[in-house]
């Protein structure tokens, strides 16, 4: 089936995630993380992540804005910043408006051009996401933003990935999922999408059972995977 549905996971795909550690780092006020920010970047996602993981495995979820403050809350102890509440407001502050990657607008204005629906399927909260969405500017070239907190869980679960065609009417075999998350493209793989991990750091694959079905190194490819 041609690709009607194009679909992006949001932080990492569409948004910059490590934006809010590096801007941090970059203002007078938060100089003392300009020496560690990649590492406060890298520890903050990891566990933003598995918290995202073990909550759905031992079924005591929250929403995503709770689990990115813990995981910062975490990331902060390891880099010697614990209880440093300054730095932390900034950090979260940042995070609700993060910049997008640079290719996003046009790519998605390519997509809207011939008539693509678009959307989001994100673990944030609704509120963080339009945030998000909002800041970067590509509110109009989105027919949707869907999170996973109408289903109360986090991805990997299918029930999160059943809510594009539950949105769209469309088949899974329509739909493009898009993610920088090897896990997610997988896992998407494995629930009946056609995927593209969007690979910027040049990762090693996920040994998972299921693998992308498309690899790039950023977003500027996705209207030719579209069909485009
Ligand atoms: C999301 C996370 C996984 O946006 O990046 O869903």
């Amino acid at each position: 089936m041609p690709v009607t549905t194009c679909v992006f996971d949001a932080y990492g795909t569409l948004f910059d995630v490590s934006a809010a550690a590096r801007q941090a780092a970059a203002e007078p006020a938060f100089e003392r993380i300009s020496g560690c920010w990649q590492a406060i970047a890298e520890n903050w996602r990891q566990k933003q992540l598995q918290y995202t993981w073990l909550r759905a495995v031992v079924d005591a979820h929250t929403d995503f804005w709770t689990v990115t403050g813990e995981g910062l809350e975490w990331a902060l102890e390891r880099n010697g910043f614990d209880g440093d509440t300054a730095l932390y407001d900034r950090l979260m502050a940042l995070y609700r408006e993060l910049q997008a990657y640079p290719e996003v607008p046009d790519m998605l204005a390519a997509l809207k051009a011939v008539g693509k629906n678009t959307a989001i399927l994100s673990n944030g909260s609704p509120d963080m996401l339009a945030a998000a969405v909002a800041s970067a500017g590509v509110t109009d070239l989105l027919d949707d933003t869907l999170s996973v907190e109408s289903v109360g869980i986090f991805k990997p679960d299918a029930r999160v990935y059943d809510l594009v065609c539950k949105r769209f009417g469309c088949d899974k075999s329509e739909v493009l999922f898009v993610s920088s998350n090897g896990w997610d493209a997988g896992c998407a793989t494995g629930y009946g999408f056609t995927t593209a991990w969007v690979n910027r750091a040049g990762e090693p694959v996920d040994r998972l059972p299921w693998r992308p079905a498309h690899m790039i190194p950023d977003l500027t490819g996705i209207p030719e995977l579209a069909g485009l």
